[in-house]
């Protein structure tokens, strides 16, 4: 692996930083709501604020249409960025130009200070070099923390790399050294749970992974697909038909290369999706033409935790079953709890991440003993679809 300048490597005393983080936190009434995304950016801008460099945030929030609009401000989510790290966060309106050039120069070193939204200019998005030049003449070196949006080739991202010296932030860091860990180098044997509601928004992570790992465990509606592939009935269950023959593929290829693919060999039922529908166990063999398969059955569960038994390293991404409603969160509960007992007990590496996953692990009160739980939600998934990231690779010692 090519490795990554970190913050080791920056000389930053005195210096302009533009430190990219994503800041695209949920907020309702302009209170920011969950701030997980802060708390990982907080080491970075602490380090780089206690060796004395003028810290400068940039970070795009939500998918303003046109132009500047208070909705999507940066500010309320500045002031909570000051309440996480314990100290002032100044605010400039704008994220070039004369506004923050006059806030930039009035900078003491330790000091921290967010830019505007750089998604009020299209230009960010188009990664638009007049615009990566307005930016890069704010700053002196350029620190990508926000791994959540590496996938994005934007101004911010990505096009600041080639303007100014670039260095990966710690969260940045942490996230590729979790991923690289748990999916370039694994301790084996490696097992990956796929779950999450349809195979076709899945198709690539499918393929990638099946060449990476010894087990895909298959969870969620997408493993109906797979069913019905084998033969079996699924009633009014969630079902990809038309994929039926790539579902066949994928089972054909694991089998050739000597991949253990684990599916569900139970599952709870229910004739209505709502919260405490009337629901039964059925084995897989037995689903009803009025069944809709919600979560995996205990004998299901009984196997996956069987094979986590066996296993060094986990990647989850994906549900085993309609985990929001309850009781149909069991499955996906149950695994969760015994992957977070092997790592805390040190036998299993588990890295975790994807925007419901994270729930969902939130919600089985697991995610805290897993190893490793990303923030990102689109770029994790491309990564494990083994796609290149622009926010990473600009960031690749040359
Ligand atoms: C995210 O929250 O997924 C990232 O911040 C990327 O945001 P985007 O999907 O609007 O580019
Ligand atoms: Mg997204």
């Amino acid at each position: 692996m090519t490795a990554f300048r970190t913050l080791d490597q920056a000389d930053v005393k005195g210096k302009r930083v533009l430190v990219r983080l994503d800041l695209n936190v949920p907020t309702e009434n302009g209170k920011v709501t969950d701030v997980t995304r802060i708390e990982r950016a907080a080491p970075t801008i602490t380090e780089l604020a206690g060796k004395g460099a003028k810290v400068i945030l940039l970070s795009h929030f939500g998918r303003p249409k046109a132009g500047p609009d208070p909705k999507f401000s940066l500010a309320p989510v500045a002031a909570a960025v000051a309440e996480v790290i314990g100290k002032p966060v100044g605010f400039a309106g704008d994220c070039i130009g004369p506004v923050a050039e006059k806030a930039i120069a009035a900078m003491q070193p330790g000091d921290v200070l967010c830019l505007e939204n750089t998604r009020f200019y299209k230009e960010e998005e188009k990664n638009d070099p007049a615009f990566v030049d307005k930016l890069a003449a704010l700053g002196d070196i350029w620190v990508n923390d926000a791994f959540s949006a590496a996938h994005r080739a934007h101004a911010s991202t990505e096009g600041l790399g080639h303007k100014l010296p670039a260095y990966a932030g710690r969260s940045m860091q942490a996230e590729l050294e979790a991923l690289t860990k748990a999916l370039e180098a694994p301790q084996r044997p490696v097992a990956a749970v796929v779950g999450g509601a349809k195979i076709s928004g899945k198709l690539d992570l499918l393929g990638n992974l099946l060449d990476k790992v010894d087990v895909l465990i298959i969870g969620g509606g997408m493993a109906n697909t797979f069913l019905a592939a084998q033969g079996k009935a699924v009633g009014k269950s969630l079902c990809e038909k038309d994929l039926i023959p790539t579902a066949n593929e994928i089972l054909a290829k694991a089998k050739a290369n000597g991949k253990e693919i684990v599916l569900p060999v139970d599952a709870v039922v229910a004739e209505k999706f709502e919260a405490k529908a009337p629901s039964k166990v059925v084995d897989v063999d037995h689903v009803g033409p009025n069944d809709m398969i919600l979560d995996i059955g205990p004998r299901s569960i009984e196997h996956v935790v069987s094979v986590l038994g066996r296993l060094k390293t986990l990647l989850w991404n994906g549900p085993f079953g309609a985990f929001e409603i309850e009781p149909f969160d069991t499955g996906t509960v149950e695994v969760a709890e015994a992957a977070a007992e092997l790592t805390a007990a040190g036998k299993l590496v588990t890295v975790a991440g994807g925007g419901d996953t994270v729930s969902a692990l939130n919600q089985a009160g697991a995610a805290d003993r897993f190893t490793y739980i990303s923030t990102a939600g689109g770029a994790f998934l491309e990564w494990l679809e083994g796609k290149a990231l622009p926010g990473v690779e600009i960031l690749r010692a040359k």
